[in-house]
């Protein structure tokens, strides 16, 4: 028996997947590397099997089927958070026809190992739900879809699926060969369109479609801090670009207000009313503040397993200055840029820098320029709170208070400070 004892013990402790998942998770050191497995100790890809990802897989310790070494691929994660305008940069390397790109995969470990997570602070969900999702995403990096298999309700049968979760933002997941509902012609394909008209997702299909790309772009906003990635990110078999994408935590807020209206009904009674419920969870605002700034400290103070694999973003600069932010993020990424994304951003926010400086404030037509139009929808002293709440990481991130409701609606009036964070290498 050439694979190790332990994989072979957690196997046979492990009939379903899931359980299997969450045991490695917690009894093994989850990141140890596994040598370079070979096709001859190991289960084969694509085998025979029929029955769900972990069966027929030999007893690796990991991923018994790719080759990162080989495949010289850019891993690129972008860590953010909700409303913090992930969407937008998810779309800059989604529109990469070298990039294939996944809009948080997370979403299905959530519901799987812990549905009703969404507040919980609680260390060993927390620590579950981390583990499973670094596992995951070593495996999403190495092409391996299957794996993701194991966390979608209802269990895909024949490796097909109908609820992959936001596969229309997925460029790759909508077109040839994976859907052929579309014809290259067809452009940009919406993401509605593309549920509508593409049959159930074929896994093996978007495997290899995967396999094809140079780069595997992943965004997530279920991980609180960068910290919580570094397993991932000194994993020598990955080559890991951390984009750290981080937005104004007033703008975050009022995005939140509007979007996620029954978690963040309080909220808006306080917007309404002019008075702060006395219930309100003001956990929904501190958890941003706190997740930032550790998030940020970390990445700041570079770290050596940092070194070259860091770049902090705000969403503001994006928004200001699509073109040129873009490019520094592909030159950090070592990825040429292609002309599909120099035509989604000159699409979608009227992309020229000049043009962008004399609308700033317009009404362009792209989340990007909403950026700031928080300062129109929150009230002040929902500002003044906020201000309070998360002081140090405004400063830290170089965005300033407003002393007054005037100074809060005095659009010209910037409170975006200059800074650059400058990635080392
Ligand atoms: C992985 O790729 C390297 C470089 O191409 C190659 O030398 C090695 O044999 C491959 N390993 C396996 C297990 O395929
Ligand atoms: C899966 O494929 C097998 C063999 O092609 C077929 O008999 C079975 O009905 C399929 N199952 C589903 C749920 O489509
Ligand atoms: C998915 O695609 C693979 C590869 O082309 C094919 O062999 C398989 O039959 C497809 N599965 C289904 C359920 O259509
Ligand atoms: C708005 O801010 C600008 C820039 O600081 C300032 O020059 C202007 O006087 C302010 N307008 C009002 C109405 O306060």
């Amino acid at each position: 028996m050439q694979c190790s004892w332990k994989a072979v013990l957690l196997l046979a402790l492990a009939s379903v997947a899931i359980q299997y998942t969450a045991i490695r998770t917690l009894t093994s050191k989850p990141f140890q590397l596994c040598p370079l497995p070979s096709p001859q100790n190991c289960g084969l890809p694509g085998g025979p099997e029929t029955e769900p990802p972990f069966d027929g897989r030999g007893g690796c310790d990991d991923y018994p089927y790719f080759n990162f070494s080989a495949s010289r691929k850019t891993h690129i994660l972008v860590l953010a958070t909700t409303r913090s305008g992930s969407s937008f940069v998810g779309q800059l390397l989604n529109q990469h026809a070298d990039v294939f790109y996944l809009f948080e995969p997370l979403y299905h470990v959530q519901t799987a190992l812990i549905p009703r997570l969404s507040h919980s602070r609680n260390a060993a969900d927390r620590r579950v739900m981390l583990g499973a999702s670094r596992d995951l995403l070593r495996s999403l990096y190495g092409c391996d879809l299957y794996f993701l298999e194991s966390y979608i309700k209802p269990p895909p049968a024949n490796h097909t699926t109908d609820k992959l979760f936001r596969r229309g933002a997925s460029r790759a997941l909508c077109s040839q060969p994976v859907c052929d509902a579309f014809g290259p012609v067809d452009g940009n394909v919406e993401e509605g369109d593309c549920v509508k008209k593409c049959a159930a997702l074929n896994m093996s299909l978007a495997a290899d479609a995967c396999r094809e790309k140079r780069s595997v772009a992943i965004k997530i906003v279920r991980v609180p801090e960068i910290g919580d990635l570094r397993a991932l990110v000194e994993d020598p078999r990955l080559n890991i670009k951390v984009i750290q994408l981080v937005r104004d935590p007033r703008g975050i807020l009022s995005s939140r207000i509007e979007t996620f209206r029954d978690t963040y009904r309080l909220w808006r009674i306080w917007r309404a009313t002019g008075r702060r419920p006395y219930n309100l969870d003001l956990s929904q605002l501190t958890v941003v503040c706190e997740d930032f700034l550790s998030s940020v400290s970390t990445g700041l103070s570079n770290p050596h397993w940092l070194k070259g694999k860091y770049m902090l973003v705000r969403y503001e600069d994006l928004a200001r200055n699509p073109l040129p932010k873009t490019r520094e993020i592909y030159n950090y990424l070592g990825l040429p840029m292609d002309k599909n994304v120099e035509q989604w951003i000159q699409a979608n926010t009227r992309g020229s820098t000049e043009l962008s400086a004399k609308h700033k404030y317009g009404t362009v037509r792209d989340s990007a320029a909403n950026a700031e139009s928080w300062r129109l929808k929150l009230s002040y002293d929902m500002v003044e709170y906020t201000q309070a709440t998360c002081q140090k990481v405004l400063h830290q991130l170089g965005y300033s208070a407003v002393k007054s409701a005037e100074e809060l609606k005095n659009m010209s009036l910037s409170l975006v400070q200059d800074k650059t964070f400058v990635p080392f290498s």
